[in-house]
């Protein structure tokens, strides 16, 4: 069977790798660019990101690439989401008895300082955990006293439906939040709100999945405050296990397509990173609960802005319709690169401009992100990207985006070359399906 648009296109992805060396990696990476065995993980442990890779998969791909510990290294993640790279770019380098100095971006207000807040515990370490421990009698003590239950719910809709969070849960996660405020100090702080977050989810009758928030009736919410008392329990025993580390680093709060800029002239033997998908997943909608109780927007206009500030990986917002290709250099050679994929977008259906849109404005920006990257690279630096491949459409008008191929050879473009393409999974390939459902580690180096 054939799907509409597939074989076509299969050929242009084909004709794009055919002189890069693919090869089936599954067995070694199938299970490290998703978040296997974070959650038995001190320190990653601490909120689930499932779009995170596995902790190991950097200690893996420094002994493939060549890029070796031997020596400290300068590591950084334009893409930090949860802080994967930085935290375990620290440890490959520590357990060789070397240092590491990491480097990350993120544009998400909660899921940065999720990021800054594991790697600031990942530096100091066990050196923290009597602060974070008298820190916590306080944040009791404050929310012992806090009788008042009538805190202004935040103004996202979700948060005030009682079907999704009962109205006393709401009010708890609230007063556990002013605690907070109230009783950590600024070495803990971070910390604490990441704990509160971890409970957010729980808290209610809505589930993550895929793309979206699901409402479940028959879910039964837990507590916040028992919840939270026991993420810190965890969290306090993470520390505790934690040696300090003799490595430095730091996330920031900023935009990818900068990254260079943000990192002021530093050089790194290692970028990896894993961006958002072009599949749909809007990271300001799925982390959204989390955000609000966190205080992290006070309006959906502000909301709204967060999620303009994001890559075009999705079409749930009307980005920006400025693309930089076209005034660059390569603005013929990305126009052959994507004009294949346009052009098996279904015509006539109300997605059309969407899917068009998101194809033009990931190429676009994943182009700013590999300059950037280029600017940043060392003379024998590496970098490696993680990337899925996604099928659009529905019956004859179906179409795979090849975000592998397409970043590939973007890449090309400005300054890199195709190492290799390991295949790391095959995604759900049916019968007659394009052989480019894939997740994929694309290896680059300076060329
Ligand atoms: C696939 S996740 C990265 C997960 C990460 N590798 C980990 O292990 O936790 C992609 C991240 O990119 C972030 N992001 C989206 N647009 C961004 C931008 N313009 N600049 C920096 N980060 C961005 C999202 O918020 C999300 O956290």
């Amino acid at each position: 069977m054939l799907i509409g648009g597939v074989p076509a296109l299969d050929r242009h992805y084909s004709a794009v790798e055919g002189s890069w060396k693919v090869t089936d990696c599954s067995t070694a990476y199938g299970r490290l660019v998703v978040p296997h065995g974070n959650s038995e993980e001190p320190l990653y442990r601490w909120f689930h990101l499932k779009e995170a890779f596995s902790s190991r998969l950097l200690g893996q791909l420094l002994r493939d690439v060549g890029v070796s510990p031997r020596t400290n290294l300068s590591i950084a993640d334009p893409f930090a989401g949860s802080g994967t790279t930085l935290l375990s770019g620290i440890s490959a380098c520590e357990i060789n008895g070397y240092r590491a100095n990491v480097f990350g971006v993120e544009r998400n207000p909660f899921i940065w300082e999720l990021s800054q807040a594991k790697l600031q515990a990942r530096i100091s370490g066990r050196s923290i955990s009597d602060t974070f421990a008298a820190d916590f009698e306080k944040i009791k003590k404050f929310h012992d006293d806090l009788k008042f239950d009538n805190f202004t719910v935040p103004g996202l809709s979700t948060l005030g439906n009682e079907n999704y969070f009962p109205s006393d849960h709401m009010q708890d996660l609230l007063r556990i939040r002013y605690a907070i405020d109230a009783g950590a100090s600024e070495a803990t702080r971070s910390i604490f709100r990441v704990c509160l977050a971890s409970c957010v989810e729980s808290s209610s009758r809505l589930r993550r999945d895929g793309r979206a928030l699901r409402y479940e009736a028959s879910r039964e919410p837990k507590p916040p405050w028992d919840s939270f008392v026991q993420r810190v329990a965890v969290t306090q025993g993470d520390l505790e296990l934690t040696p300090p580390a003799s490595s430095c680093g730091e996330v920031v709060l900023g935009d990818a397509r900068r990254a260079a800029s943000l990192a002021t002239g530093r050089e790194f033997d290692l970028i990896l990173f894993s961006p958002p998908y072009p599949n749909n997943i809007d990271y300001t909608e799925i982390y959204k609960t989390e955000a609000w109780v966190l205080g992290c927007y006070g309006s959906d206009a502000e909301m709204k802005a967060q999620r303009q500030r994001t890559v075009r990986s999705h079409p749930s917002v009307r980005f920006s319709q400025e693309f930089a290709y076209l005034n660059s250099g390569f603005a013929s050679a990305v126009q052959a690169l994507i004009d294949p994929v346009i052009s098996s977008v279904p015509v006539g259906d109300r997605y059309h401009e969407g899917r068009k849109e998101v194809i033009i404005g990931y190429a676009d920006d994943m182009l700013s992100v590999l300059i950037e990257c280029r600017r940043m690279i060392s003379e024998n630096g590496r970098l490696v990207f993680v990337v899925g491949n996604s099928l659009h459409g529905s019956g004859d008008g179906k179409y795979v985006i090849a975000a592998d191929v397409i970043m590939g050879r973007l890449a090309e473009l400005c300054g890199w070359r195709v190492a290799e393409v390991k295949v790391a999974r095959m995604l759900k390939r049916r019968t007659g399906e394009s052989p480019f459902l894939r997740e994929s580690l694309v290896v680059l180096e300076p060329a």
